[in-house]
């Protein structure tokens, strides 16, 4: 039977850098993985301090690194499979008897991370002979320890931070839009058959595209808030969000994120065929070209993870203050809450082009927000490498956005990520202009957001001080 374990990190699985001597002691020596419930965090044994020490430089204690954890994103990787031969043992450190949720084709088998970003599975009772061991790729820079997560689920360290193995085989995905059976097949291009349709007040940037956004509750579930006056929602198991995006007119790509399990939400792409009347599953990411010249990049279901991320509750539009003031959908939503939503309470959203009374800092601070925040802000991975709080409520002092960069000043002689009055000298601008590596958000995205970068120039030409 085909198989494939897939890795889930908070991030794009960049790999911190390690050196020499270093390195090569972490990736010989795993350790094990811990979840520590009362503190809400993971942390390795096993390791050297020194050891360790590329992973995260942030928090360490004597028995090895604090990290700050981020559970659960997903790569689909391509099935390899490979048997050990009995004399090639399996080196056994960090290794127990899966038992927990997540991958329920791993359930009762012994577990060992096995180098090379494999995991080592090997049956108790499997053919006569000596054990053998299958090796699953987790298709994600990897990993120095293995453990067991918070509710028993299978923890790796990546480069990254914590992520959770599951097994993706027991999962396929419907291959086309239509055989997802959420659309009427007699109208593949209307909406989604029983949705709640939405609408938010700042957009991600997609290039110009334009949306529509869907979301499906399963019958009678209740949502619950989180954060109080941040007006996040939580969405039950079951819940299936839908953004279909147009170019020039026509359908070009329909997204479904679903919440398979409680905070296993998985991504799932569709490109859409010529004549509009399905669309079919994307596997990996794909490069596509349009009409007129343009050029469309369909993300893989790791990239979407990438985003929606778990530090933001996986699903970033479907927040109360971007709901609030287009239509029905927030009241709907809010239905099914325990209670009313301080609407008063809520940081104001507004679109980048907003007339007065907006503000610039209104335009640009909600903009951030909308686009950037997922990853920047508290407790997600990309605070390993930078330290940007990038969400409306925080106070500016707090965004980190008046500091120095710490990812690379991108060639601006003294850079801050934001200098007052002086766009052109600001690490920020900078990202959201270029193109190329160095481009904010890295992902999903090949134009410039002229709009967009308008409003955080004219707010920082605006900007007195930066606390
Ligand atoms: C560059 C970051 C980024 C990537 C990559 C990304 N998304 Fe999103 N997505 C967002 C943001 C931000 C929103 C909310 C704003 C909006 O809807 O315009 C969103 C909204 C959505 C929504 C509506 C529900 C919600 O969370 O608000 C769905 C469904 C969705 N994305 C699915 C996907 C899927 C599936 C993938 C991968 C195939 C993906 N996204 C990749 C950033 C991203
Ligand atoms: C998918 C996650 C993700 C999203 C979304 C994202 N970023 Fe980033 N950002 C990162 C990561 C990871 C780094 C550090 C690595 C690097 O330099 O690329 C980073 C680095 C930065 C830096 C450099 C900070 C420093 O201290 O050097 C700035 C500025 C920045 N991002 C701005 C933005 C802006 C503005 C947006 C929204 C338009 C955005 N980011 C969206 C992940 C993200």
């Amino acid at each position: 039977m085909p198989r494939r374990a897939v890795i889930t990190a908070d991030s794009w699985g960049q790999e911190p850098p390690l050196r020499g001597r270093r390195a090569a002691a972490r990736r010989a020596s795993p350790g094990r993985l811990g979840w520590y419930r009362s503190r809400g965090e993971a942390r390795v044994s096993g390791l050297g301090r020194g050891h360790a020490r590329g992973l995260t430089d942030r928090t360490k204690t004597d028995d090895g690194v604090v990290l700050r954890v981020s559970r659960a994103t997903t790569e689909a990787v391509a099935p390899v499979l490979v048997f050990a031969s009995a004399d090639q043992r399996p080196a056994a450190a960090g290794g127990h008897i899966h038992r927990g949720p997540g991958a329920p084709g791993l359930v009762g088998q012994y577990v060992y991370l096995a180098g090379n970003g494999r995991l080592g599975v090997v049956a108790p009772l499997g053919p006569s002979g000596p054990p053998q061991a299958t090796l699953l790729d987790l298709g994600a820079p990897s990993s120095g320890a293995l453990g067991r997560g918070e509710r028993g689920e299978l923890a790796v360290l990546t480069g990254a931070g914590v992520g959770t193995i599951v097994d993706s085989a027991a999962r396929p995905a419907p291959t086309s839009l239509l055989a997802t059976r959420c659309w009427d097949p007699l109208a593949p291009s209307g909406q989604p058959i029983g949705v709640i349709a939405y609408d938010v007040t700042t957009p991600l940037w997609s290039d110009g595209a334009t949306k529509e956004r869907f979301v499906a509750l399963p019958a009678g579930a209740r949502l619950a808030a989180r954060h109080g006056a941040h007006g996040d929602l939580t969405f039950p198991v079951g819940t299936v969000a839908v953004k279909t995006f147009s170019v020039d007119g026509r359908r070009v790509e329909t997204r479904l994120l679903v919440q398979h399990e409680v905070e296993d939400w998985v991504g799932y792409t569709y490109a859409w065929n010529d004549a509009q009347t399905d669309a079919e599953l994307v596997v990996g990411n794909r490069l596509a070209a349009l009409p007129g010249g343009k050029s469309w990049y369909f993300p893989s279901t790791s990239d979407c993870t990438a985003c929606h991320t778990p530090a933001a509750g996986y699903t970033l539009g479907l927040e109360a203050r971007q709901l609030l003031g287009h239509g029905g959908a927030l009241a709907q939503l809010a239905q099914r809450l325990p209670a009313p939503i301080d609407h008063e309470a809520l940081a104001k959203l507004v679109p980048v082009a907003a007339p007065p009374p907006a503000t610039s800092e209104q335009r640009a601070r909600s903009y951030l927000h909308a686009n950037c925040s997922s990853c920047h802000r508290e407790g997600s991975a990309t605070g390993v490498t930078v330290e940007l709080d990038l969400r409306i409520d925080t106070p500016l002092a707090a965004t980190g956005l008046c500091g120095e960069p710490h990812a690379g000043d991108v060639g601006i002689a003294q850079a801050r990520v934001v200098v007052p009055r002086a766009p052109e000298r600001s690490v920020l601008v900078a990202r959201l202009r270029s193109l190329d590596e160095r481009r904010m958000p890295k992902l999903a995205s090949r134009v410039v957001d002229e709009a967009g970068l308008a409003a955080v120039e004219t707010w920082i030409r605006e900007l007195a001080s930066c606390p």
